[in-house]
């Protein structure tokens, strides 16, 4: 196989290594997830995460898989383990689709790899002019170079725009229950030298108030033909907010994320996880043991909420959306 890098997956040709999101920022750790089992529980334990990347990373593992020798039995129960691993982000479910019906499993890993990255070219290319030189702009969750295996969606959108000269200042939005905002896009944004600003999930509607958002800008795991999508928990309520001050609200999204079979958001499946994750954070638990807890890890923006979609082809506004664009579009 061929060797390859970006931010959350190197390949040396033999083994797959995963960074361990879970450890950032305190420690870049690479785990071997060569294996399908292994991959699975990397996936699960969101060690590595981000609906265009566990897409990718499963293939990625597919095809080591066989080429290591996996016979065809055994690539296909693991194919199809792996498109379990997680039910919301559609792009895991698209990659092993794929990958099952390929006739090369380490060239079409490859490709899957390789377009993941053009695909975020082409949404840092069209959200990044709807981005105004001095605008401050509001994010959830992490939607970098650690979600895909190029730039990113929401954040390469961000980052192209930061890239142009735009000054931009970015708010960041921490995203309980598993801070991938406090602790993985401000460890991105640190790197990249973006002027940025670390708030708590309850923080965003003074700010909205206040006039510091201009735009709000988030990722997607799953949109519906209706333009209804699901993201990281709490997106929702940035939408809701965001219309109440009368600020643009942005999905950004590769075609690989938009789901045509789902009419509309209700058809969405919505990860359910752990008590542990709303009790506490990794080895501290802060609330009483037995408190029962309802931890949904995504919600559900209706198309009403969205000012327009940007795809890696183009952006749609939410009258097309409503009207069918994604049928045409994505079809
Ligand atoms: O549970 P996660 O961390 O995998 O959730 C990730 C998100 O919700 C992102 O916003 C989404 O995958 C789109 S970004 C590439």
């Amino acid at each position: 196989m061929n060797s390859f890098e970006s931010l959350g997956l190197k390949h040396d040709g033999r083994t797959l290594w995963v960074l361990d999101q879970t450890q950032l920022p305190d420690a870049e750790t690479w785990l071997d997830g060569s294996q399908p089992e292994a991959m699975i529980a990397l996936i699960q334990r969101l060690a590595v995460r981000g609906a265009p990347l566990i897409g990718v990373a499963a293939a990625t593992c597919l095809a080591t898989f066989a080429h290591r020798g996996a016979s065809a039995t055994e690539y296909a129960a693991a194919c199809a383990a792996l498109r379990s691993a997680r039910p919301t982000a559609v792009n895991l479910m698209w990659a092993m689709d794929r990958m099952r019906d390929a006739a090369d499993p380490v060239r079409e890993a490859q490709t899957i790899f390789e377009e993941d990255v053009r695909l975020c070219e082409g949404m840092a290319r069209h959200g990044s002019e709807l981005i105004q030189d001095g605008e401050g702009l509001l994010t959830h969750c992490n939607t970098g170079g650690l979600a895909t295996a190029g730039i990113g969606t929401a954040l390469g959108v961000i980052r192209r725009a930061h890239e142009q000269g735009k000054h931009i200042h970015v708010y960041a939005d921490e995203t309980r229950p598993l801070l991938q905002g406090g602790r993985l896009t401000a460890w991105e944004l640190r790197k990249l030298g973006i002027s940025s600003t670390l708030i708590t999930d309850s923080m965003a509607a003074l700010l909205l108030r206040d006039g510091k958002v201009q735009r709000v800008l988030v990722g997607s795991d799953r949109v519906a033909a209706n333009g209804d999508f699901a993201n990281k928990v709490g997106t929702y309520g940035l939408a809701v907010q965001a219309r109440y001050h009368g600020v643009p609200f942005h999905p950004v999204a590769p075609f690989s994320t938009v789901d045509l079979a789902c009419p509309d958001g209700a058809a969405i499946p919505i990860e359910l996880r752990g008590e542990a994750e709303v009790r506490g954070f990794g080895a501290l638990r802060w609330a009483p043991e037995a408190m029962p807890t309802w931890n949904p890890s995504f919600d559900v923006t209706p198309v009403d909420l969205v000012t327009s979609l940007v795809l890696d082809r183009g952006v749609y506004g939410d009258d097309e959306l409503r009207a069918g664009a994604l049928a045409r579009v994505c079809g």
